[in-house]
C-alpha cells in the first residue's frame, strides 16, 4: 500500500482521536459490527475524495471491516488531519492527503485515488467524480456507481446528468433527510461557530452576525448565532427562504446593505461572488470574514487582495489585510470552509448519521448498482427509518408507535366532521 501523508510520527495522536470519533458515532459502530461477520463489500475497491478527519477514518475502518478495500484523499486543501492520515497510513491504507495541499498537490492526490482503479467512489464536492469523467474515460466503464456527501457536490452531479454527462448511478447521502438536516444544520451550525472561535476568540454577544445563505447551513448557523447573543443578519436570493428568515425573527437585506453593519460574515450559499470588492469596500475597520460553504469562492479573495496594501497572519487561520483605505479586515481559513480549515470539522455525534447512511448506500452500490441506470438516485427511504431509529436508541430515546386503529384512520377519507 503506498500513501502520502506530512508526517508518519503523528500516527499515535491520530489513533487516540480516531478512537475519541468511534466512541461518539454508535449508528455507524453497530453497523460495523453487523457487516463484520457478513462482509457486504467483500472484494470492493472504495476510492474516497472526503475531508481527512477523525469521524471519515471510522467510516474508512468500517468499509475495511465489512471486506472493502479504501482508497483516499482530502475533498479540500485545507482540511485534512494530519495525525489522522499518518494513523489511517499505518493501519495500510492508502492515503494521499496533508494540510495545505496547493491545486496541483490536490489533483495529484486524486489522481492517485484514480490510479487505483476504484470500483465505488465516495465523493465531496465532485471534484473526484467530474476528474474521472474527464480524464479517465477509459476506466468510467468499470465503475458500479457512487455516493456524495455535499449539496454542492449533487448541484454538479445533477448538471452532469442533465447533459447526458453522469455514466453512472450516484447515490445522493446529502439529499437524505437523516443526512441534511442534521450535519447541514447542527453540524455546521456548530463547527462553523467553532472555527471562528478559534481562529478569533472574540466575543460573539452583541455582534452584528452577518449569514448569506439561509438553506440548511445558514439556518444552523444564524440560530447557534443567536444562541450566542449575536444579532443576526441574513442575506438571500431566494424570497422564500429569506421569508423563513424573517418570521424565525432574524433581520433580512442584501449584502450591499448588510456589508456596512456586519462585524463577522460568514458565507454558506455554493455560490460564487456572494462578497466582492463592492461589500469589501463598505465594511467596517476589524470585519471578520469567512465561508463555510464547499469551495472558496463565496468570499472574494482575489477582490480582497486587490484592495488590499498589506496582509499578515494575525493569528492561526486569522488573515489581517490592511486596505488602501485604511480599515482592516480579517479572513479566516482563506474563505475556505471555516469548521474545517480553522477547527475540526463537524461533531462526531452528527456525523454518526451521515457516515452510517454513506455505509448503507455502499452496501446498496455493491448489492444494487449494477442495475441503476447512469444517473442520481436518493438514498433508500427504509435506511433513513433504521438510521433514524437506531440513533434515538443509543440516545436512550423511546417514541409512541401508531396503535392498529390510529394507522388506519390516518389513511381513511371517510371520517370527517
Ligand atoms: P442549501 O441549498 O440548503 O442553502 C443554500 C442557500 O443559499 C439557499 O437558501 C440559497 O437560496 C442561498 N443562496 C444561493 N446563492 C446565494 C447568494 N448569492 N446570496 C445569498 N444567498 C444565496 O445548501 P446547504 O446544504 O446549506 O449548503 C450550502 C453550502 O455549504 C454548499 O456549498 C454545501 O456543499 C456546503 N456545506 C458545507 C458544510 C461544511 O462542513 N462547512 C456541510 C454541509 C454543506
Amino acid at each position: 500500500m503506498s500513501s502520502k501523508i506530512k508526517n508518519p510520527a503523528l500516527a499515535e495522536e491520530g489513533s487516540l482521536k480516531i478512537e475519541w470519533a468511534e466512541a461518539h458515532m454508535p449508528v455507524l459502530m453497530a453497523l460495523r459490527r453487523r457487516a463484520s461477520k457478513n462482509r457486504p463489500l467483500r472484494g470492493v475497491r472504495i476510492g474516497g475524495c472526503l475531508h481527512v478527519t477523525k469521524e471519515t477514518a471510522v467510516l474508512v475502518r468500517a468499509i475495511r471491516g465489512a471486506g472493502g478495500e479504501a482508497v483516499w484523499c482530502g475533498c479540500n486543501p485545507l482540511s485534512t488531519q494530519d495525525d489522522v492520515a499518518a494513523a489511517l497510513a499505518k493501519e495500510g491504507v492508502s492515503v494521499y492527503a496533508w494540510r495545505g495541499l496547493s491545486t496541483s498537490e490536490y489533483y495529484w492526490c486524486v489522481r492517485q485515488v484514480l490510479d487505483a482503479k476504484p470500483q465505488v467512489t465516495l465523493d465531496d464536492g465532485a471534484d473526484l467524480v467530474f476528474t474521472l469523467h474527464k480524464e479517465r474515460k477509459e476506466q468510467v466503464s468499470r465503475v458500479i456507481g457512487g455516493t456524495e456527501e455535499t449539496t454542492t457536490g449533487v448541484h454538479r452531479l445533477r448538471a452532469m446528468a442533465e447533459q447526458g454527462r453522469l455514466k453512472y448511478p450516484i447515490i445522493a447521502v446529502n439529499d437524505a433527510k437523516v443526512k441534511s438536516d442534521f450535519d447541514n444544520i447542527y453540524g455546521t451550525g456548530q463547527s462553523s461557530l467553532d472555527g471562528i472561535l478559534r481562529a478569533t476568540n472574540v466575543l460573539l454577544t452583541g455582534k452584528n452576525f452577518v449569514v448569506a445563505g439561509y438553506g440548511h447551513c445558514g439556518r444552523g448557523l444564524s440560530r447557534r448565532a443567536r444562541g450566542m447573543g449575536a444579532n443576526v443578519v441574513v442575506c438571500e436570493v431566494d424570497p422564500l427562504n429569506a421569508l423563513t428568515a424573517a418570521m424565525d425573527g432574524f433581520r433580512v437585506m442584501p449584502m450591499a446593505e448588510a456589508a456596512s453593519v456586519g462585524d463577522i460574515f460568514v458565507t454558506a450559499t455554493g455560490c460564487k461572488d456572494v462578497i466582492t470588492a463592492k461589500h469589501l469596500r463598505r465594511m467596517k475597520d476589524g470585519a471578520i470574514l469567512c465561508n463555510t460553504g464547499h469551495f472558496n469562492v463565496e468570499v472574494s479573495v482575489k477582490d480582497l487582495e486587490g484592495l488590499a496594501r498589506k496582509k499578515r497572519e494575525i493569528r492561526p487561520n486569522n488573515m489581517e489585510y490592511t486596505l488602501r483605505n485604511g480599515r482592516r479586515l480579517y479572513l479566516l481559513a482563506e474563505g475556505r470552509l471555516v469548521n474545517l480549515g480553522a477547527a475540526e470539522g463537524h461533531p462526531s455525534e452528527v456525523m454518526d448519521m451521515s457516515f452510517a447512511t454513506q455505509f448503507l448506500s455502499l452496501v446498496y452500490l455493491c448489492e444494487k448498482g449494477r442495475d441503476l441506470q447512469p444517473g442520481i438516485y436518493p438514498v433508500p427511504e427504509e435506511f433513513e427509518r433504521e438510521i433514524a431509529e437506531t440513533k434515538l436508541e443509543t440516545m436512550g430515546m423511546r417514541i409512541d408507535t401508531l396503535t392498529r386503529d390510529q394507522d388506519r384512520y390516518m389513511r381513511d377519507y371517510e371520517t370527517g366532521t
